[in-house]
């Protein structure tokens, strides 16, 4: 962590990686900005999931072993539980209290689910800890996490999840679709400031992680849609000319430089599925809100 946060913040755009945003502060965090009136991709991916659970389970087939990579508070995972009725459900994040506290949740709640918690970096090379012979195993990706990836990584992602899911496995995915610039940026920028303060959450982390010395507080939130790249892009803005201690270095900011902490691409659908093509998925359905914000794909 402390190398490729220091490389990162040695660059001449300084930027820290969003896995970062997430310890048990920043899940907790991202819980409430999912409540905000602003944010509107949770309740839409929630709303396409309550109507459309049964269908997609459908597609799934009746046997199943279900992988959720970034399952954070494992809310959604919920609504196809019952319908699904997986042999086993694997939630995998990197924010590990919070992940045990969910797993521990859901196992109480649904008596007859194996749920196998899993710590562990999505973005890195990872395996599976066990596999299962004999049932199909199902990634579930939503909360359009695959948009914080470049789309070049996010196709190298996507080439893991088939190696890890397999030639008859599938994958279930909420991606957040291209829409108008007024409402991407309202959802980055709420008027109570939680987003800004999951923001500066990055700051916090790398303060108790690597015994940083840095004061939150001087800096600002800053999000906005760059609509020809496609993309949400979230930066720290210093408010001082100021240096601070990091991990035993130094690293200084002039008054008015940026971190970039993170991208949250949107996607056309068309655009999406060939991108999920490239990465050996075809297309086994797919569902949207009315307002086409939100879309679920199923892969097989
Ligand atoms: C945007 S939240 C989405 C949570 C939930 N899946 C949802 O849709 O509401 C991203 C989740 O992925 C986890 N996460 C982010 N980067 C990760 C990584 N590189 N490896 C594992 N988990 C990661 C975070 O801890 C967090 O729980």
């Amino acid at each position: 962590m402390k190398t490729e946060v220091l490389a990162g913040l040695a660059r001449e755009q300084k930027r820290i990686s969003p896995k970062y945003f997430y310890d048990e502060r920043g899940s907790a965090l991202f819980e409430a900005i999912t409540e905000l009136p602003e944010y509107y991709p949770t309740r839409t991916e929630i709303a396409i999931l309550e109507s459309y659970g049964d269908e997609i389970a459908r597609g799934v087939g009746d046997s199943s072993f279900l992988i959720e990579y970034g399952s954070g508070s494992s809310r959604k995972i919920r609504l196809l539980l019952e319908s699904l009725r997986p042999s086993g459900y694997m939630p995998v994040d990197i924010s590990c209290d919070h992940l045990l506290a969910a797993a521990e949740a859901i196992a109480s709640e649904y008596e007859w689910l194996n749920v196998y918690p899993t710590c562990a970096d999505y973005s890195s090379d990872w395996e599976l800890p066990f596999t299962r012979d004999g049932v199909r195993k199902v990634a579930f990706f939503p909360g359009s996490s695959i948009g914080n990836f470049e789309p070049t990584d996010a196709r190298r992602f996507l080439s893991g999840v088939r190696r890890t899911v397999g030639e008859d496995g599938a994958l279930i995915i909420g991606v957040d679709l291209k829409k108008s610039t007024d409402v991407v940026e309202r959802a980055y920028n709420d008027a109570e400031g939680v987003t800004a303060e999951f923001n500066r959450n990055i700051l916090h982390h790398l303060n108790s992680r690597l015994k940083g010395e840095f004061n939150p507080e001087r800096f600002e939130h800053l999000a906005l849609y760059n609509e020809e790249a496609g993309r949400v892009e979230m930066y720290l803005v210093s408010t001082t000319r100021q240096t601070v201690m990091l991990g035993g270095e130094q690293v200084s900011f002039e008054q008015g430089e940026t971190i970039h902490t993170e991208n949250s691409y949107k996607y056309d659908a068309p655009e999406f599925t060939s991108l999920a093509r490239e990465a050996g998925f075809n297309l086994g359905g797919s569902w949207r809100d009315e307002s086409n914000y939100f879309e679920v794909f199923l892969f097989d």
